[in-house]
């Protein structure tokens, strides 16, 4: 029985032996788009390369990129639905397209996963205005056997897949895993597209537009492919179960919780330990990748997860610190995949614990109150406007009490009234909190912006001591630390660390100035600025200069002389991806 990890692992390498190359996976927070809390898909990080036409590292990629969607968190209690998930894709930028790309999808999955052909189905896009039914993507289908029986033409809403309102976006094909074969569908010509006998198991993506602000579509600069294979949902299907929940990768963890509540994993119980396993699971990466709880952006999003996943427990039974266990279990299990984890656990367990501290007494009073009121009524309504107050009061957020009122057999009623109330409550705290991106600082905080400037001071160092093949390929500051990633195709030596180290201070040293200036974006590149997201920039830029020493397009903020940096240390070298390198390092 294959689990998870090898299927990672089978998937990782089949494309490997396709040419592509593998990159880590992102962090869960966006570097580079303020406009999504969260890496909704593998692609999601790339967008900025499809935009550009080419990728760094090449023009196939492949990954493993851990994600989270908060669409539909309510839906997280039944078999499938997930916030953090795991998503396998394979891309070429310019590269191959539709031929290669089924090709590959079918080879993979019935010569490696060794999935019967006959249970696979397929859908192709329709066509409508903005782009014509894919007929080519119909013939190879049919090229490598899937009869034309099961090959089905769907709409936008179907065979279209975009990262956001703007940018990338492009007509998709879907293949599907034939769960039962035989039973009946239910309407003849629907197919997989809207029958639960079939389980989504790719969606491969031909990238070849961008929607603009004004919701134009324009095309790409390079034909692209972008697939995503969900890793919780496969694993399910390769072993043949029709819970995700089952598999190792929360089983454990609830059969643990399982023997501390005695209650059997079934009916209404069967939702709490679903709901704890999957919030809990999403709040450990969130927090491992630095996100703390608070009432606005991904911090909000990780306070709404905790108080759920809390409840769920609570309605199990359980009293206080049950998670524990869970988040080792993961901080193990997800090692291998996500080696940036280590050493998170210690911090993930005091954030969860500090919040439920906080927040439980109010939480269990406030869902006493809401049954006092919802129980005062035969029909167990309750108003937008309503759901504001517990949420106001007690810190209930709206899943809570929509769990709560399921379970109370009601319903909400005018749910808009309680986003407008959201909203405007939320007006206040999200001015404080919209400068948080510009310049994409993770925080504001004076050290980070002392970080900041150091990795500009870095990326000079980098390239005198190692020469100017050495480009920025990421990096991320925040009070303790920097990451920067560059393009290097070998570790660095000691001495080679020793003099980046050294030409840094020595800049710190000699105190040059931090200035910058607004200037065209070709006027900054004639002057040798080095410009990380190319595409991201508008028509003037803002060019950070330290003495002549360094000349950088970034949004800021810096200090305003390099003495202010303090001593500049690494910490740690090494590889990031192929051909990438990644240097830790802090001031002091
Ligand atoms: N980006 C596509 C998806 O997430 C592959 O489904």
């Amino acid at each position: 029985m294959i689990t998870s990890r090898e299927l990672i692992k089978k998937y990782l390498d089949f494309f490997r032996s396709k040419g592509h190359t593998v990159v880590p996976s992102a962090p869960l927070i966006p570097e580079d788009d303020p406009s999504a809390l969260f890496i909704n898909s593998g692609m999601h990080p790339m967008a900025r390369f499809f935009l550009e036409g080419k990728h760094p590292l090449g023009s196939r990629i492949a990954d493993v990129q851990r994600c989270l969607r908060t669409d539909d968190i309510e839906e997280v209690g039944d078999t499938t639905h997930h916030t953090f998930f795991e998503m396998l894709g394979n891309w070429s930028f310019g590269n191959y397209f539709k031929k290669e790309s089924i090709t590959f999808s079918y080879e993979f999955l019935t010569k490696h996963l060794n999935i019967d052909p006959k249970r696979l189905w397929v859908t192709v896009f329709a066509g409508d205005k903005d782009a014509p039914q894919d007929e080519e993507s119909a013939k190879y289908w049919q090229e490598v056997g899937i009869p034309k029986e099961r090959i089905f033409y769907l709409g936008k809403e179907d065979n279209w897949w975009a990262v956001g309102e703007t940018g990338p976006c492009g007509p998709d094909t879907e293949i599907f895993y034939d769960a039962a074969p035989g039973r009946l569908l239910k309407t003849a010509d629907c197919g997989p597209g809207c029958d639960d006998r079939f389980v989504e198991i790719w969606n491969n993506v031909f990238m070849v537009y961008n929607r603009t602000k004004k919701g134009e579509l324009r095309e790409l600069p390079s034909k692209n492919v972008d697939t995503g294979m969900g890793v919780e949902r496969v694993t399910a299907v390769l072993q043949g179960k029709d819970d995700n929940y089952r598999t190792k990768i929360f089983w454990p963890v609830i059969e643990d919780w399982n023997k501390k509540t005695q209650k059997e994993y079934a009916g209404q119980n069967q939702r709490f330990y679903r709901i704890m396993a999957d919030h809990f699971r999403a709040a450990f990466f969130i927090i491992s990748d630095g996100v703390t709880p608070s009432n606005v952006m991904q911090g909000y999003v990780l306070r709404r997860l905790l108080r759920r996943a809390l409840r769920a427990g609570w309605q199990l039974g359980f009293d206080k610190r049950f998670y524990l266990s869970a988040l080792e279990y993961w901080s193990e299990f997800y090692l291998s995949t996500y080696p940036e984890i280590k050493g998170k656990l210690e911090k993930v367990k005091e954030v969860i614990a500090t919040e439920e501290d906080k927040f439980s007494q109010s939480l269990r009073r406030g869902e006493k109150e809401l049954l006092k009121f919802l129980r005062k009524k035969d029909s167990r309504t309750i108003s937008g406007r309503e759901v504001f107050y517990f949420y106001e009061t007690y810190g209930l957020p709206l899943e809570i009490v929509a769990d709560v009122v399921k379970e109370e057999g009601g319903k909400i009623i005018n749910r808009q009234e309680f986003e407008t109330a959201f909203r405007h409550h939320q007006e206040k705290s999200r001015t404080a909190a919209s400068g948080v991106f510009k310049g994409g600082l993770a925080s504001h905080h004076p050290r980070a912006i002392r970080m900041h400037t150091a990795t500009h001071l870095l990326q000079a160092a980098l390239r005198q001591v190692l020469g100017s093949k050495v480009k920025q390929a990421g990096s991320k500051v925040d009070e303790e630390k920097l990451r920067f990633d560059f393009t290097f195709d070998r570790p660095l030596t000691k001495e080679e660390l020793k003099k980046v180290e050294e030409l840094v201070n020595q800049k710190i040293k000699e105190n040059l100035p931090v200035k910058w200036e607004v200037m065209g974006f070709q006027e900054a590149k004639k002057l040798g600025a080095l410009a990380f997201f190319e595409h991201k920039y508008g028509e003037k830029v803002k060019v950070y200069t330290i003495g002549d020493f360094s000349r950088e397009v970034c949004g800021g903020p810096h200090v305003k002389s390099t003495g202010e940096v303090g001593r500049f240390k690494i910490l740690k070298e090494k590889s990031s991806a192929a051909g990438i390198r990644r240097i830790y390092a802090t001031v002091e």
